[in-house]
């Protein structure tokens, strides 16, 4: 397999890098790409050191193509790999809700990554985190209402956002103002309920993102969804609370017996030794940890819940490279089909 990264510089693309070092994909040859600010820079991988290419217009000559340089990258050239022949594994909200993109978190839906067309989309990253520890729920008992809550880290704004807190608050630990570029306030010491852009229903894109893609990935429009998606000043890892109506009634012990064998899972749930999900704990974890299994006391037989996960990993770089490693065990990953 010759596999491209386009936005091999940015947060995802050097996950992408260190996932791809440890992953079961047959690597023939690695390209990487990014802006034509990084032309020549060389990056670390698998003890050699790969040079980084300005994005070329038109086709690129590679099977798999990762592409998280953003949207509007995405948007203008993956039609242009697609021709050429690649396969696109987009990680951008770029094609995400077109009806022929099949939407695939590979412990969930990965069989929706057989009926591609050229591009598969790599869900928003708060939306993966969900799913991984919400299917298996839905597929046992029946979500039939879904309420998040989500805590998330300055990563998902990439690059810059990890450096605007990490500058920000040395500025402000030395009496200074810190500035906000990325964020809509300065980051240090706040919590920030704004998410990408306010919709007409007064919800943030982000919010709406898992409503939409929450329904897409569990094949199910009917389910109810509202997410309330926040800010907050840490680096990595997103934290949800998630509370689940549930058509048929489940236990915290049943739930968390059947997250224990659920693929993704690592149920972290043993209040009394003070176990619990943090980003302290499932940075850099390949698992999504789930924990705080309670019994709603809103809704008679729901559950209470609270995941973390590093949405660089399984909200990102890795599930992209889980969905090529998912097409090769089945045989579906083939060369280019045309030049
Ligand atoms: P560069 O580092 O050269 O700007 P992040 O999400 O962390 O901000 O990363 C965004 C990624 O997208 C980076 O690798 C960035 O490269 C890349 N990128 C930004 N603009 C372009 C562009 N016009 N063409 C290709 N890659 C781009």
């Amino acid at each position: 397999m010759r596999v491209a990264i386009v936005g091999a510089t940015g947060a995802v693309g050097h996950e992408l890098l260190r996932v791809l070092e440890s992953s079961t994909l047959k690597l023939d040859e690695l390209q990487l790409y990014a802006s034509p600010r990084s032309a020549g820079l060389k990056l670390p991988f698998a003890g050699q050191e790969l040079t980084v290419r300005a994005t070329p217009e038109g086709a690129i000559d590679a099977d798999v193509i990762l592409a998280s340089a953003g949207g509007s990258i995405s948007k203008e050239k993956a039609p242009a790999w697609v021709a050429g022949g690649s396969l696109v594994i987009d990680n951008s909200s770029a094609f995400r809700y077109e009806p022929d993109v099949p939407l695939v978190v590979p412990e969930v839906n990965g069989d929706a990554a057989l009926r591609h067309k050229g591009i598969i989309a790599n869900p928003n990253c708060t939306t993966a985190i969900a799913v991984v520890a919400v299917a298996p729920l839905h597929r046992a008992y029946g979500v039939r209402r879904m309420i998040v809550s989500t805590y998330q880290a300055t990563s998902g704004a990439g690059q810059k956002g990890i450096e605007e807190l990490l500058e920000g608050t040395r500025v402000e630990l030395a009496g200074g103002q810190p500035e906000a570029e990325v964020f809509a306030y300065p980051m240090p010491f706040n919590v920030i309920p704004h998410i990408d852009a306010f919709q007409d229903n007064g919800y943030t894109k982000e919010e709406m993102k898992v409503v939409w893609e929450t329904r897409k990935i569990l094949g199910d429009e009917s389910l109810s969804i509202s997410c309330t998606a926040v800010r907050i000043p840490t680096l990595r890892t997103h934290s949800e609370a998630i509370t689940l109506e549930l058509e048929r009634p489940a236990t915290p012990e049943e739930a968390r017996e059947l997250l224990r064998h659920s693929a993704g899972v690592e149920v972290r749930d043993d209040p009394a030794a003070r176990l619990y999900p943090m980003p302290l704990t499932a940075t850099r974890k390949y698992d999504v940890e789930v924990g705080r299994i309670r019994a709603s006391l809103v809704f008679d037989g729901g559950l209470e819940l609270f995941v973390a996960g590093d949405q660089l990993l399984k909200g990102a770089a890795l599930n992209a490279v889980q969905i090529a490693e998912y097409l090769q065990e089945k045989g579906a990953l083939r060369g280019r089909v045309s030049g």
